[in-house]
């Protein structure tokens, strides 16, 4: 039994729907477990501009220093707030976090669920045993790199991003993926673009010397562009994958359909900063802020449901609960109960809250 800090940054479009049912979700296994979560909630993204002026205040980020975890939703999807002219993009929450906290390792599992094998756009024979953990770097390359602007030269307007890594950055993420590996099928695949960028050999050159320290894991090195290939034609041969900023924010999109949709997908976002029970972390699920379907009570709480669980494995050292919230998802799965984003034909839809209903009902026969 314990008491714990959860400070719930829901953001922007279907990212309260989600969030609340993740919530919910906690809510249940501290019933069940006899634990104590205090939420705090807090405005980020567009509701946090047009409140507050910035996309994350100073109080919130206290808050966030002050929790044990954070629970996010979604943030951006504004008509008004997105282009090049806009001043505060709701996005810098997002990275202002990252940042701030160091959360480097962005822990990305992609696992499709058996029942779901058939909602995937990719043949059931392709995709079976399908079981990657994607590790994407989060606070360095394009997204950090200085300068980033657009300027106005004798020769005319140009735009420059700067894709830049220390070799401590990479080092350090590097070594996360082979930690990680050690407790799963032991093959890391480092993915760069050596062929071409400077950061990428450097990268590849680290991702080698570390390889060296773990003779018990295979280690492959693959071009980003034949890793989006490989990705599809052989999902079920990756097990760890490591990469850069950009290059996992792309890959794990396009993974994120082996699991049949995004709304399926959750992520962990850690650092090296401890709490009393775990690392201190930043649980989200990697879908966005759909806006198009937000309030419209369509979204699919999977992700963020499942973002919980990777919350209380990692940072609340509750693993048992967190194994509890995947039994229930799966459960709920296997049973046939499916959002709009999974319709099956012939079979009914479940909206968001019904789907979250669902999961806590399921985790009554669970929990012990
Ligand atoms: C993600 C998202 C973010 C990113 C956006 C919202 C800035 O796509 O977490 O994958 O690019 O990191
Ligand atoms: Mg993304």
């Amino acid at each position: 039994m314990g008491t714990y800090t959860i400070a719930v940054l829901a953001g922007d479009g279907i990212g309260p729907e989600v969030t609340e049912q993740a919530v919910n979700v906690l809510s249940a296994i501290g019933q069940h477990y006899g634990h104590t979560f205090t939420f705090h909630k807090a405005l980020v993204g567009v509701a946090a501009i047009m409140a507050e002026g910035d996309a994350i205040s100073d109080a919130t980020m206290e808050l966030c220093q002050q929790s044990d975890a954070i629970l996010f939703g979604a943030v951006g999807g504004s008509a008004r707030y997105e282009g090049p002219n806009s001043k505060v993009q709701p996005e810098r929450a997002l990275f202002r976090l990252r940042k701030g906290f160091e959360l480097y390792a962005n822990l990305r599992p992609v696992r499709p669920f058996n029942a779901l094998i058939n909602a995937s756009t990719i043949k059931a024979d392709v995709l079976r045993g399908t079981d990657m953990l994607v590790v994407r770097e989060l606070t360095g390359g394009l997204y950090f790199g200085k300068p980033s602007e657009i300027r106005t030269t004798a020769q005319g307007t140009e735009a420059i991003d700067t894709l830049i890594y220390t070799e401590a950055e990479i080092e350090r993420i590097v070594r996360t993926a082979f930690d990680l590996a050690r407790g799963r099928r032991r093959k890391v695949t480092s993915v760069d673009k050596a062929n071409v960028l400077s950061s990428s050999r450097l990268w590849r050159q680290v991702a080698t010397r570390i390889g060296e320290e773990y003779p018990d894991v295979e280690l492959e090195h693959l071009l980003v562009d034949a890793c989006a290939m490989h990705m599809i034609r052989r999902p079920n041969n990756f097990d760890v994958i490591v990469t850069e900023n950009l290059f996992g924010d792309i890959l794990t999109d396009e993974a994120s359909m082996l699991a049949g949709s995004m709304g399926m997908l959750p992520s962990a976002s850690l650092g090296t900063r401890k709490t009393a029970h775990g690392l201190f972390g930043l649980y989200e699920p990697i879908h966005g802020s759909a806006p198009d379907i937000a309030g419209q009570h369509k979204a699919n709480p999977l992700a963020a449901i499942l973002s919980a669980a990777l919350l209380l494995r990692y940072s609340l050292g509750l693993t048992q609960e967190a194994n509890a919230i995947e039994k229930a998802v799966e459960q709920c799965i296997d049973e046939g109960i499916r959002t709009e984003d999974l319709r099956e034909a012939g079979k009914p839809v479940a909206n968001t809250e019904e789907m979250g209903q669902q999961v806590i009902a399921a985790l009554t026969h669970i929990a012990v």
